[in-house]
């Protein structure tokens, strides 16, 4: 019986660790083809690599997510590769977390350009696609910060709330042209992701705490597969998960 993974073109931002990593790898194996970004070119390409070894087919391209002709360019990659694509995955993300007070005005800005831009810039880019096909599916990570903030994720969190009114309003826009349109809202797994948070002191409080009680990479993967496996009539618009462990 058909995974309905079988085949499709995924195209995956943010490949080149974390969870889009555990993504590629997990697709993969479950006979997706594969188009991966990140601005990490040898990390991408180890990850071409390693998956053709193991019998499947995927190819890579250095993009950065805020800049559009990059992610223009990697769908066509994608399409010059195999001719279409079935699913978008916007998961390129940055979180560097601070108060409003430390004014650190570029990371606003970055945070801005990686998790909202960089989800437009997708969008734009494989629309004509998807509408010309007449099917599609365009997932995109937010996370538990788009429903809730804290003090150090205004910025964050406002990336993640829009991408869900972004995700949201697309949905509308497309009913009837059978092209599905989701969010996956992670809490806490464990990836790269603290990397980006400014400041020796906030950086290893938050790595102590996902390194406490965060889920492996892998779980989002299960999430990703199973919105993209259900029938092509069925749009998984979120799916919201987190650690036992983990209270807000
Ligand atoms: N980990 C969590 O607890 C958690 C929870 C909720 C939501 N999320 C979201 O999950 C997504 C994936 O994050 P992760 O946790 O897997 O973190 P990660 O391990 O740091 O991976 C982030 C990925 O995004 C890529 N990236 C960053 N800036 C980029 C840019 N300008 N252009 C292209 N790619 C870029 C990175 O690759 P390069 O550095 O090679 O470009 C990397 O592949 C993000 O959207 C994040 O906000 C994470």
């Amino acid at each position: 019986m058909s995974n309905n993974i079988q085949g499709k073109v995924v195209v995956i931002t943010g490949a080149s660790a974390g969870m889009g990593e555990a993504a590629a790898r997990h697709l993969a194996a479950e006979g997706a083809r594969l188009v991966l970004g990140a601005r990490r070119a040898d990390r991408l390409d180890a990850l071409v690599a390693e998956i053709e070894a193991a019998g499947g087919s995927a190819v890579a391209r250095a993009t950065d997510v805020s800049r559009r002709a990059d992610v223009e360019a990697l769908m066509q990659a994608g399409l010059d590769a195999y001719g279409r694509i079935d699913v978008l995955v916007n998961n390129a993300g940055i979180m560097p977390l601070s108060m409003f007070d430390a004014l650190q005005v570029e990371d606003w800005d970055r945070t801005i350009d990686v998790n909202i831009k960089g989800v437009l810039y997708g969008i734009a880019a494989v629309l004509p696609q998807m509408k010309a096909q007449k099917s599609g599916q365009i997932l995109s990570t937010t996370s538990i910060g788009a429903h809730m903030v804290v003090p150090t994720t205004g910025v964050y969190s406002a990336t993640k709330h829009a991408v869900k009114a972004i995700s949201e309003g697309l949905r509308q826009e497309l009913t009837g042209h059978n092209i599905r349109v989701g969010i996956l809202s992670p809490g806490t797994v464990k990836t790269e992701l603290a990397s980006s948070i400014p400041g020796d002191e906030m950086r290893d409080a938050h790595q102590d705490f996902v390194d406490q009680l965060g889920i492996p990479a892998d779980s989002y993967a299960q999430m990703l597969a199973f919105a993209i496996s259900q029938p092509e009539n069925v749009d998984v618009n979120e799916i919201l998960f987190r650690p036992t462990a983990q209270q807000m």
